[in-house]
């Protein structure tokens, strides 16, 4: 799929985008990449274009533990380690390890919207399989007392509520900026 990165000569620290479903990771990914200038990669796509099937087929005959397993494979060693930004599906920093192993490989931004939003959004398009139940807004309220405390302790929070897609763009460039200098500052023995 488009969305995998190419070979690049870009050296900077990966930017991972995590954060509940619907609350704009793509979005937001690929304009904060455009702005710089890094590839930008969902792992939803990644993980579709690997097994040549849809994530709701993934669930369907494999089941949620086998998709969670790809995220891992995809995270461990299935994209570049430079260059690229990331968005991370909703479930992928929740499973054991898995917050330790983004913030080991690079700067983490957690986007997030509010409750009403996000049930808002995502009713929109009847594709997430973690969702397709009677009552959705039960399940994502469920989901959300579970995730919010990994995604809260993970990365850096940013809010999308009431923010133009230019306005969170924005505020992602600038996490990114400072903690990349910091980390530039401390290799330099500053
Ligand atoms: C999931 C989120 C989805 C996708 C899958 C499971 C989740 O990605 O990975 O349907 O468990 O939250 P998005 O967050 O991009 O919708």
């Amino acid at each position: 799929m488009k969305e995998m990165c190419a070979e690049t000569n870009n050296t900077r620290p990966n930017l991972y985008l995590i954060g509940f479903m619907g609350v704009g990771k793509s979005a937001v990914g690929r304009y904060v990449a455009k702005t710089l200038d890094m590839d930008f990669i969902d792992s939803d796509h990644a993980i579709e274009e690997k097994t040549g099937m849809p994530i709701s087929a993934i669930f369907e005959t494999m089941g949620e533990a086998a998709f969670r397993q790809m995220e891992r494979e995809f995270i461990t060693a299935g994209h570049p380690e430079q260059g690229c930004v990331v968005s991370c599906g909703g479930g992928l920093p929740i499973e054991e390890g898995m917050s330790e192993l983004l913030l080991s490989k690079g700067v983490v931004v957690c986007l997030f919207a509010s409750e009403s939003t996000i049930v808002e959004r995502t009713a929109r398009n009847n594709k997430r399989p973690m969702l397709q139940t009677d009552d959705p807004t039960k399940r994502v309220r469920q989901l959300l007392d579970k995730r919010l405390p990994v995604y809260m302790n993970t990365g850096t929070g940013i809010s999308t509520e009431n923010r133009s897609l230019a306005e969170v763009v924005n505020h992602v460039v600038r996490v990114y900026t400072q903690q990349t200098r910091k980390t530039d500052k401390r290799r330099a023995g500053e």
